[in-house]
């Protein structure tokens, strides 16, 4: 029996998972979302083109290959009928390489108008949320409420939705909040029930599965699996910045949950880090940086949401959060994305320590939010030259080899490759045996 690889995000998101599972696709037969829903926008850039995707997973331009997206992840039909659009847009059919669990949730269009609310109602204390309905979709999940994908096939699928939808009614005018001035992409709620219905229809089209017989029989016949998260382990419910935080676990036990897999058959664990780090929306970030080099950061690196098109705070790279993050995912091999962005510069910082309260620590405090952190920084010199045309990890610059050895030391874990353009051709592996 084989066993299902994983990759996933080790800072707070946005480092570039979509685009290493479209690299990785080939050596997979399916690839596997078990998490979030369209909080995710997963870009993916090949001739000059670039791919944004938010529910569907990234193999899905590779026709071969059978997409799945599992029961941990939340659905919302009107998104996932526009993303579906455009794929076929492409020239490509879908329907043929998507299927989709019964057992995933289905997010309402009030849940979306929940998220609002609840943000609202923190007032200054919010989180931050993409307001794509997650936190109240999963709430309703823990809580015995949620709607599936499966329901959509019931006789009284219609009473069980507007049931729910008045609940949602009463629990955000209960908040104070104003549900007739509420917009979704400029369109009234029931304005927008109508297109979430037609997404509904485009939903119909698809194999509707159950997906943990589905994936174990993948395993099963020895062919291979890739899961893919989304969102990140710093924003993990439970291990992450809490409450800052997105509201499934992220993590690779949640490939477990997600998908219907035992503990057991979970092989390798691909993390991904950007050689810095950014963050959107609330929540600490101990080495986020104020000044002209965090400004860089973001216009350099194109460090805009893919989803809400926010700008994304930037920051030095944060080794106890990658220790942290390798330890509680298992990771057996990082990726490190984005080394380019910082071509041109003098030196490069990488936090190896935090000082709290005058003490020393390489460990992430309960009281992560409020505690006052200051980064220990260790500097190394820039490389200050372009990286276009390497084929080759040792051809890379000996300064950026330094520093990637530096995380491998820091973190215990090995660089399986480096991503120095947005391009899919530019992922440097370290050796051809790295790939599989
Ligand atoms: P939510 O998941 O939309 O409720 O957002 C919760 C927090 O997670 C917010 O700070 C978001 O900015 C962040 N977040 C959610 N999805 C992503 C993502 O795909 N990339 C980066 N941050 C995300």
């Amino acid at each position: 029996m084989n066993k299902i690889d994983v990759l996933l995000g080790l800072q707070w998101g946005d480092e570039g998972k979509g685009k290493i599972v479209d690299v990785l696709t080939p050596g997979y037969d399916v690839v596997a979302r078990f998490q979030g829903g369209p909080n995710a926008g997963h870009t993916l850039e090949f001739e000059g083109v670039k791919h944004v995707l938010h529910i569907i997973p990234s193999g899905i331009f590779h026709q071969e290959k059978v997409n799945l997206i599992g029961n941990g992840v939340l659905i919302e039909p009107h998104i996932f009928q526009q993303e579906i659009e455009g794929i076929e847009a492409k020239g490509i059919d879908p329907t043929r390489n998507l299927l989709i669990s019964l057992k995933a949730h289905l997010i309402l269009p009030s849940h979306r108008m929940m998220d609002a609310a609840n943000e609202q109602a923190k007032g200054a204390s919010k989180i931050g949320s993409t307001l794509k309905g997650i936190g109240p979709t999963y709430t309703d999940k823990i809580a015995r409420n949620g709607l599936r994908v499966g329901d959509i096939l019931a006789a009284d699928f219609d009473q069980r939705y507007d049931a729910l939808k008045q609940a949602h009614l009463r629990a955000a005018r209960s908040l104070g909040f104003d549900v007739d001035a509420f917009r979704i992409d400029g369109m009234t709620l029931a304005q927008y029930e109508e297109k979430w219905n037609e997404g509904l229809q485009c939903l119909r089209r698809f194999n509707l599965v159950s997906s943990e017989y589905y994936v174990n029989r993948v395993l099963r016949e020895n062919r291979r699996i890739l899961a893919e998260g989304a969102q990140a382990m710093m924003l993990d419910i439970d291990f992450g910045t809490y409450p800052f935080v997105t509201s499934s676990n992220t993590i690779t036990a949640g490939v477990c949950t997600g998908l219907g897999v035992a503990p057991s058959a979970i092989g390798k664990v691909m993390g991904i880090t950007k050689a810095y780090c950014t963050r959107v929306g609330a929540g600490p970030f101990p080495t986020e940086l104020f000044d002209e080099t965090g400004s860089l950061l973001c216009s350099l690196g194109h460090e805009y949401g893919a989803t809400t098109g926010r700008p994304r705070r930037c920051g030095w790279i944060d080794i106890p959060a990658l220790r942290y993050a390798c330890m509680i995912n298992g990771v057996t091999e990082l990726y490190v994305t984005k080394p380019d962005v910082m071509n041109d510069f003098e030196y490069i910082n990488m936090c190896t320590g935090y000082r709290i309260d005058g003490a020393v620590t390489d460990e992430i405090p309960y009281n992560y939010n409020t505690a006052a952190i200051t980064p220990i920084l260790a500097t190394y010199p820039g490389w200050k030259q372009g990286l276009a045309g390497i084929t080759h990890y040792e051809e890379l610059p000996n300064q950026l080899l330094a520093f990637l050895s530096a995380i491998e030391q820091q973190t215990g874990v090995s660089i399986a490759a480096v991503s120095i353009s947005p391009d899919r051709k530019d992922v440097i592996f370290k050796s051809s045996t790295s790939m599989q």
